[in-house]
């Protein structure tokens, strides 16, 4: 089965959040299953540094605004996995991350940028650009790759199936309508049962409404986004939807996150032997200036600092964190007032709170090693991978009864006096409500349950016995690939078109906008 992969990031060459870490694991992982794998990607940077053995598949010309457009082929640095690079310089050549400005201020040109890479993945997947390969299954990822779903619907000839894939509802690439015209789509798109969304242009409804199955990363969230609660404005799409509408668990990536063999962290350990996570945790607290003190609870968190972590709420509960003598490591970057609320928590409890603010993937494997609890207090959440590298790395995780949180942690039960008996498959704490007094009473049960060595080497073991497994994934996701033509992976497809002349201008009803 051939499958194209459409996102805007992915791990190791860019990356601002989990997203990233899927696309890096996901194509590996389906093809340890046997499927024949590509990427699409923008030309990013840091993209066309990471595509090795790149060669010119085609010269797409001028399209969105761009005078020159070039498809490239290669294989991902480091994981092998073939990939074709938009190398569209005016559009992608520039600083920042995938979406915004270094000033944090989303480029002008998204609409057009994302549905460059939509209609190249489109147009892949039909044949029509490389003339070696086409798709049976288009793969999108969140809002920037979504128009790869309309521009093949808007396709005569594309017979490529489509799954989209919602990584975190939220974030819906919203744009004025008068950047419709530049898409090239037919005006058709533009209603309200296609891709206009209260007057405004929704790059998230292309994905929403045209792809044939809709995943979401957990289970519990594909429930929640059908809630008018959790649906951002669009629950009325997903409810639409039906059983088109499911949850697939991401995983770990063992060769990544792995506390035995962890380059970076100041000592291995396993399971079977915890000793190398005291000296991890030591080693933290060094660097970040807090007591070297083997016996004090250190809770960590490693997050975006914005209000879907919910952690102002740690903000708020921090005075009974320090109350009950534990200390409290930050890792983030994001909105400022946030930043500043825990860089001033760190000057007026030194020793105890510390911060690190900005963005370092290398220092993020000592925070989960080093610490004792990981905090991740979302007030929503689609899956969620620090709670699972958490529980990887024997780091107890407390966290938020929401979205994938509820699929990854099970409750220790207990109370701030370690008195009831724990929950005998336990794994970490969860509390409800978005309160900071629910959080307080979870962060004393894990502090009681610290305080009982034998209670809390029991959790950390079942912890970094948890399988999270991206083959356990990658089979779920080929499954509902299959179902979508029973008949692929059977030898040749029957009507499949003859791969036209890569082209862009010859292909397809969506004419390529210049
Ligand atoms: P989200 O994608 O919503 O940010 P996830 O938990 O799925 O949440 O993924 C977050 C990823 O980003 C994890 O790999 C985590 O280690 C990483 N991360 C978050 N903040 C930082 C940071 N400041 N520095 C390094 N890595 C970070
Ligand atoms: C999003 C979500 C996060 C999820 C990640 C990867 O960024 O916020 O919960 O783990 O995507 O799917």
């Amino acid at each position: 089965m051939k499958i194209l992969q459409v996102a805007a990031e992915i791990f190791p060459l860019v990356k601002t959040g989990g997203l990233a870490d899927v696309v890096g694991a996901l194509p590996q992982a389906l093809i340890a299953e046997g499927a024949d794998v590509r990427l699409v990607l923008p030309g990013l940077p840091a993209i066309l540094a990471g595509l090795e053995q790149s060669a010119v598949v085609c010269e797409i010309g001028a399209a969105f605004g761009a005078a020159r457009v070039t498809l490239r082929r290669g294989v991902v640095k480091g994981s092998g996995v073939p990939a074709y690079v938009v190398d569209a310089p005016y559009l992608y050549k520039r600083p920042g991350n995938p979406y915004q400005a270094p000033d944090n201020s989303e480029w002008p040109d998204n609409a057009q940028r994302f549905a460059l890479l939509g209609w190249v993945a489109a147009h892949i997947a039909a044949g029509e650009l490389d003339p070696d390969w086409q798709a049976d299954v288009l793969h999108a990822h969140d809002w920037h790759a979504a128009m790869a779903c309309a521009y093949v619907s808007a396709h005569p000839a594309s017979t490529a199936a489509t799954v989209f894939t919602v990584h975190n509802l939220a974030y819906q690439g919203l744009f004025d309508p008068g950047d419709f015209p530049l898409l090239g789509l037919p005006s058709r798109f533009m209603m309200p049962a296609s891709l206009e969304f209260h007057g405004q242009l929704s790059f998230m409804k292309a994905g929403l409404k045209y792809a044939q199955r809709v995943t979401t990363v957990s289970p519990t969230y594909a429930a929640e986004i059908a809630t008018p609660e959790f649906g951002c404005g669009l629950d009325g799409v997903i409810r639409a939807r039906g059983r088109d509408v499911s949850g697939i668990l991401n995983g770990v990536d063992d060769d990544i996150w792995n506390p035995s063999d962890d380059p970076v962290i100041a000592a291995p350990y396993a399971a079977s032997s915890l000793a190398g996570k005291a000296v991890c945790k030591a080693a933290l607290q060094r660097a970040l200036g807090l007591r070297v003190e083997p016996g004090t609870p250190l809770f960590g968190v490693v997050s975006r600092l914005t209000s879907q972590k919910g952690l102002d709420l740690v903000l708020a509960a921090l005075p009974n964190l320090l109350a009950q003598g534990a200390q409290l490591a930050v890792q983030g970057s994001g909105d400022l007032p946030l930043e500043a609320a825990f860089s001033a928590a760190a000057a007026a409890h030194p020793g105890m709170v510390a911060v690190r603010l900005g963005y370092d993937e290398a220092f993020a494997h000592e925070m989960v090693a080093g610490c004792d609890a990981m905090l991740v207090p979302s007030r929503f959440e689609p899956c969620g991978l620090t709670q699972m590298y958490a529980l990887r790395y024997g780091t107890v995780p407390v966290v938020r009864h929401v979205g994938g949180l509820v699929d990854t942690v099970v409750d220790a039960g207990g109370d701030a006096d370690g008195a009831a008996a724990p929950n005998p498959l336990a794994t970490g704490f969860m509390f409800g409500p978005a309160l900071p007094a629910a959080l307080s009473v979870a962060l004393e049960r894990t502090v009681a349950a610290y305080r009982q060595p034998e209670v809390w080497a029991a959790l950390q073991q079942r912890g970094m016995a948890q399988n999270f497994s991206w083959a356990t994934a990658a089979r779920q996701y080929l499954a509902m690939y299959q179902g979508l033509n029973p008949n692929w992976g059977q030898g040749p497809r029957a009507g499949s078109p003859t791969p036209t002349a890569p082209t862009a201008k010859s292909g397809g009803a969506s004419r390529l906008p210049a």
